[in-house]
C-alpha cells in the first residue's frame, strides 16, 4: 500500500488524498501550519491518521520554537499544541495524540534537544502502533465475518484513514487473508466521495471485489438480500457506545436494523472517549457549503440554494451490534465493556 504519511528526514510527507485515485502525490510539510492545512483540507483524513499527523506536526512545531530555556519552550509549545488540537473537532484521536505528546513533554528531561528527539521517536512509535493495533482489530473482527460475505461500508476506514491496514477495511483484509470470500459494497459517501475514490481504490489494489453504490441505495440493496453485514469506522465513540462517523452512517445503521443485518463498528481504543458520556455531546464538524453545492469543481446545486454540510452523524448505541477493537469484540452494555477494555489497556477511565 502507498503510505499515508511518513518522515523523510526532517520533513513530514503526507499523501494528498484529495487527488486520489487519479494521482499519487505527497505534500512535504516543514512546519505545523502545513500539517494543519493538510488535516483541514482532508489531504490527510480518517481519525487515526489525523492523530499521527498531529503528533508529527507537533514535532515540527517544537523545532520552530527558538528558545533554549525549557520552561519558556514548554509554555510556547503548549500554546501551539492547542492550535493543533482545534484543527478538526470530531475525531477524538487528534486530541488523544496531542495529549500523548504533551504528557511526554511534561515528564521529559529539562533539555529542549532531548525533548524534541523524544517527541520524534514517540511519533514514530505511534505510527507503528497504529498499524499493529489495526492488525489486531482485523484478527478479532474477521471472526464475525462468514466464510462468504458481502460487507457494506461507509466512507473510508482503510489503510488511507490510518497509518496502514485500516480499521473497518482492516477487518475486511483480515477476512480476505484468512481465505474468506468477501465482497465489498462501498457507499460512495457524498459529498467528498471517500467511498468511491478511496475505499474502492484500496479494494481494487488488494484484489478484493468492490462495487460502489450511491449512499441512498443501502435499503434497496439489503431488501434484495445483497448485504450480509455492515462494518464502518468511527471518529469518536462516546462512553455509552454512541458512535460518530461520516454523515450517512446513522442511515446505514437504521437500514441494517430494519433488515436484521448486523452493524459493526471497528475502532481502536484511542477512538473511545470515556470523557464524553453520550453521542449528543460529541462536537460535529460543519464544513464549507461549497462541498455540497458543487460536484467536483462544478456548481451542481441550483443557484440561490443553501447547503447543510454536517460532516458526521451519531449512530445511537442500540443500533450497534458490537464494537471491534484491538482488545477484542466489545458487546453491549457499552458503558461497562468500553470502560473495562480501556482500564485493562491501562488507559484513562473517568
Ligand atoms: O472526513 P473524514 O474523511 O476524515 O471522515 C473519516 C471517517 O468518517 C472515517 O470513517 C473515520 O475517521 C474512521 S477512520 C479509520
Amino acid at each position: 500500500m502507498v503510505p499515508t504519511l511518513y518522515w523523510d528526514n526532517d520533513v513530514v510527507m503526507i499523501l494528498d488524498q484529495r487527488k486520489l485515485p487519479a494521482k499519487t502525490t505527497f505534500i512535504a510539510c516543514r512546519d505545523m501550519q502545513r500539517v494543519i492545512y493538510c488535516i483541514q483540507t482532508l489531504a490527510v483524513r480518517g481519525a487515526p491518521a489525523i492523530g499521527v499527523a498531529a503528533a508529527m506536526g507537533l514535532v515540527l512545531a517544537g523545532r520552530s520554537i527558538r528558545v533554549k530555556d525549557p520552561a519558556k519552550w514548554r509554555d510556547r509549545f503548549s500554546a501551539k499544541a492547542e492550535i493543533m488540537r482545534a484543527a478538526r473537532p470530531t475525531a477524538v484521536n487528534l486530541g488523544w495524540a496531542v495529549d500523548r505528546i504533551l504528557a511526554l513533554v511534561a515528564v521529559a528531561p529539562d533539555e529542549v534537544e532531548t525533548i524534541l528527539a523524544m517527541m520524534r521517536t514517540e511519533s514514530e512509535i505511534m505510527l507503528a502502533e497504529d498499524i499493529a493495533v489495526n492488525k489486531a482489530m482485523g484478527k478479532h473482527g474477521a471472526r464475525l465475518v462468514p466464510k462468504k460475505a458481502t460487507i457494506i461500508t461507509h466512507c473510508n476506514a482503510g489503510s488511507l484513514a490510518t497509518c496502514g491496514y485500516g480499521t473497518a477495511l482492516g477487518v475486511v483484509r483480515a477476512a480476505h487473508e484468512a481465505g474468506k470470500k468477501v465482497k465489498v459494497i462501498a457507499d460512495e459517501t457524498r459529498p467528498l466521495l471517500q467511498g468511491a475514490r478511496l475505499t474502492a481504490w484500496e479494494m481494487v489494489q488488494e484484489g478484493i471485489p468492490v462495487a460502489v453504490a450511491p449512499d441512498g441505495a443501502s435499503g434497496a440493496l439489503m431488501d434484495k438480500g445483497l448485504v450480509d453485514l455492515c462494518i464502518t469506522g468511527a471518529d469518536r465513540v462516546a462512553a455509552n457506545g454512541d458512535a460518530a462517523n461520516k454523515i450517512g452512517t446513522f442511515n446505514l445503521a437504521l437500514q441494517a436494523r430494519r433488515h436484521g443485518i448486523p452493524f459493526y463498528i471497528a475502532a481502536p481504543l484511542s477512538t473511545i472517549d470515556l470523557d464524553t458520556p453520550s453521542g449528543d455531546l460529541i462536537p460535529i464538524e460543519e464544513r464549507d457549503a461549497e462541498e455540497v453545492l458543487k460536484f467536483a469543481t462544478c456548481r451542481s446545486a441550483a443557484a440561490g440554494s443553501e447547503a447543510l454540510n454536517l460532516a458526521f452523524d451519531v449512530t445511537p448505541n442500540d443500533l450497534v451490534s458490537a464494537i471491534i477493537t484491538e482488545a477484542g469484540v466489545l458487546k453491549p452494555p457499552y458503558n461497562r465493556s468500553l470502560a473495562r477494555a480501556k482500564a485493562k489497556a491501562g488507559l484513562k477511565v473517568t
